[in-house]
Formats: structure tokens, sequence, C-alpha cells
């Protein structure tokens, strides 16, 4: 017996990416409903070798129903989903609407599995931030080893992290860029994104950081471990997916880049690429439709006592979001529900 599970925002880029990825890892499921909003009704998406036509969100009944990954933002989220989780119907979102909810686990299963059980206090679990997913599933083992006390990260965040309409806005600026009688002024993003960075995602915030970088810092600490201290800069850049990271770390213990490489080689979800040569690391375009988050250029800080940098590298549309939201889908089933 499988379970009966719901896709909401079947139609978006996350959503797309759940239903491959339930059907890459062949999610034990009996029955399957994918929603979007009325807009898209009938819309047609691919699960594995069969086509499924949406329905409307609005409207769904989710009595019955065991499972449900949502990917609408926090707006939609906030309207529908407390009556997924009322009808019996578990909730595992990718919004940011409920991260930061005490009585909601955070969860990326590699580093934080056992904080699955808490979903029943509201039938929901909130799946993290893409640019966190990826960074605490590296982070983890090295603090196990060697207790991280800081974290300075800077990000390289591709534009599908902005939706399919990111996406089309970098595709049609770099057109426009050879052929300027066609202007495509910036509209998703705030400044133009093709042959550009921008170093600003999500709104600002009173001290001068962007709520991006807000939850690095806030989810790090809720998954991982609330002392470690993080200070990120976020940057969106002209890749269509992959998120790449630069990150400085500071630990309480001594730890050697050779130990740490082979700590992070021996870690679930994690890919260590580190040759010292040319073409030896990983870049955004190779990470595409892959389930790891690689690693590469491991090497000591010099500045500080005890200090590494490495650089991390993930598909955000699956570790970053649906991914991670399918893996909590397993644990979930495999720890709590029990079917299957
Ligand atoms: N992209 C990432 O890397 C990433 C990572 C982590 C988390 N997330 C989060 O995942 C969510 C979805 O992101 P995305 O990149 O997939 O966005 P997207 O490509 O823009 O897709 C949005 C999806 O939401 C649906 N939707 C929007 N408003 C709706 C409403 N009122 N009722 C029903 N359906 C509605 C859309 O349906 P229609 O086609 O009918 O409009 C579409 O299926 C967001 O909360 C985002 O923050 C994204």
């Amino acid at each position: 017996m499988g379970y009966k599970v719901v896709v909401v925002g079947a139609t978006g880029n996350v959503g797309r990416e759940m239903l491959n990825i339930l059907a890459e890892r062949e999610f034990p499921i009996d029955e399957i409903a994918v929603l979007a909003s009325r807009r898209s009704l009938g819309t047609e998406v691919t699960f594995g070798d069969t086509t499924l036509k949406t329905k409307d969100l609005a409207t769904f009944d989710f009595t019955g129903w065991d499972i449900s990954l949502w990917a609408v933002g926090s707006a939609a989220t906030k309207e529908h989903a407390p009556k997924a989780a009322k009808a019996g119907c578990v909730v595992i979102d990718n919004s940011s609407l409920y991260r930061y909810d005490p009585d909601v686990p955070l969860i990326v299963p590699e580093v934080n599995p056992e904080a699955v059980h808490g979903y029943s206090k509201k039938n929901i679990i909130a799946n993290p931030n893409c640019s966190t997913a990826q960074m605490v599933v590296a982070l983890k083992p090295l603090h196990d080893r060697a207790r991280i006390k800081r974290v300075v990260v800077s990000t390289y965040q591709s534009v599908s992290g902005a939706g399919k309409d990111g996406m089309d806005e970098l595709w049609d600026q770099t057109k426009a860029v050879y052929n300027p009688t066609d202007d495509k002024p910036a509209k998703k993003f705030t400044k133009q994104i093709a042959f550009n960075v921008i170093p600003h995602i999500d709104v600002f915030m009173e001290d001068g950081s962007t709520k991006e970088e807000w939850k690095m810092v806030a989810e790090t600490k809720k998954i991982v471990d609330t002392s470690i201290k993080v200070t990120a800069t976020c940057v969106r850049v002209p890749v269509f997916v992959g998120h790449s990271e630069a990150v400085n770390i500071e630990t309480e213990d001594f730890l050697d880049e050779d130990e740490a490489r082979d700590i992070l080689r021996e870690s679930p979800g994690i890919m260590v690429i580190d040759k010292r040569e040319d073409g030896g690391y990983v870049t955004p375009v190779e990470c595409v439709g892959d389930f790891a988050t690689f690693i590469s250029r491991i090497r000591q800080d010099s500045t500080i006592d005890n200090g590494l940098n490495f650089w991390c590298v993930s598909d955000n549309l699956r570790k970053g979001a649906a991914l991670n939201a399918v893996q909590i889908a397993e644990l979930l089933g495999r720890e709590c529900l029990k079917k299957g």
C-alpha cells in the first residue's frame, strides 16, 4: 500500500521537478493529484510516463490524501495549506511561511532527520531556503568533528531561484542584448540580470542586510546549531539553474584540509570533486539534474588558526527545493506514517 500524494504548484519550476523526482525515486504512490491556480486549470504536466491535468487549488478537497508537497509561494500557502493540514494531509512546504514557526520542523534529512517527529503539532513540515539547504549539508559533518563557530558565505544564485518568470527574464534580456531594438527592461529583478550580477535577493532588512541573507542565518541556526554565527552576502547571477557558494568557516578545534575532504567524502548527499588542476572543481552547469551537493576548492584559511574555505554547488531546484521536499516525504513515510 502506498500514499495518496498531492503536488501543489505543479506547473512551476519546483513543482515540475517534484514530479520528476517522485517518479525517479519511485516514491510509493497509490494516487496522485496535481494542483495549480485556476489560470492554468487543465494544463498538462508529466509524471514518469504519464500525463496529468492540473486541478484548481482553491476548490480541491484534501480529505483522504496523505501527503501534499507545496511550491506556490507564501500567499497561496497561507490561504490554502491550513485546510490541507486540518483535513489530515501532511503539508511539506517550500515557501518561507512556516520555516521560523517553533511548532513546525524545518528539515534537511541529511542533517536533522530526528526533527520529523515534530510534524504532528501542526501537520506541517517546512523546507529550507535553497541556499541554506546545500550549505548545511556540508556544514553538519564538519561541525560534528570540529564545532563551527562562524560562517562567512557569499552566494552566486541562479535565476531559477526566482521562479519561471526569473528564467524568462534572463532568456529575453540575453536575446535583447544582441537585438537592441527589442528592449527588455528589468521586471522580476531590480536591475538588468543578463551579463550582470545583482547583490540583492528578497527585501531589505533594517540593518542593511537582505531577507535572503537573514534566512541563511536563521535557518542554519534552526537546522544545525543555534550557536553558529553566520554572515551572508547573497548575489543573483546570470545562470539558469544551480546555486554556488564560497564558504569560509572558523572552527573551535583545528581541522586539517585533508581530513575535512575525507569527512565530506564520507558524508551523505555530498560529492567531493577537488583536484587542484584546470577544471578540477564543479560549476553550476554540471550540477543540473543531479541529487548531490558538490564540494570543491577545500583549503585552509591561513589568516586564522582554525579556518577552512570551500566551494559548494548544487541544483537549487533539486536539493534546494524539490529533492529535499521528496526526501522529507520519504523520511515522514519511513519514520511516522509507515505505509508503502
Ligand atoms: N526555485 C527555487 O530554487 C526555490 C527554492 C526553494 C523554495 N522555493 C519556493 O517554492 C515556491 C515555488 O517556486 P517556483 O520557483 O516553483 O515558482 P514558479 O516557477 O513561479 O511557480 C509557481 C507555482 O505556484 C502556482 N501558484 C501561484 N499562485 C497560486 C495560487 N494563488 N493558487 C494556486 N497556485 C498558485 C503557479 O501556478 P500557475 O501556473 O497556475 O500560476 C505555479 O505552479 C516559492 O515559494 C519559492 O519561494 C523555490
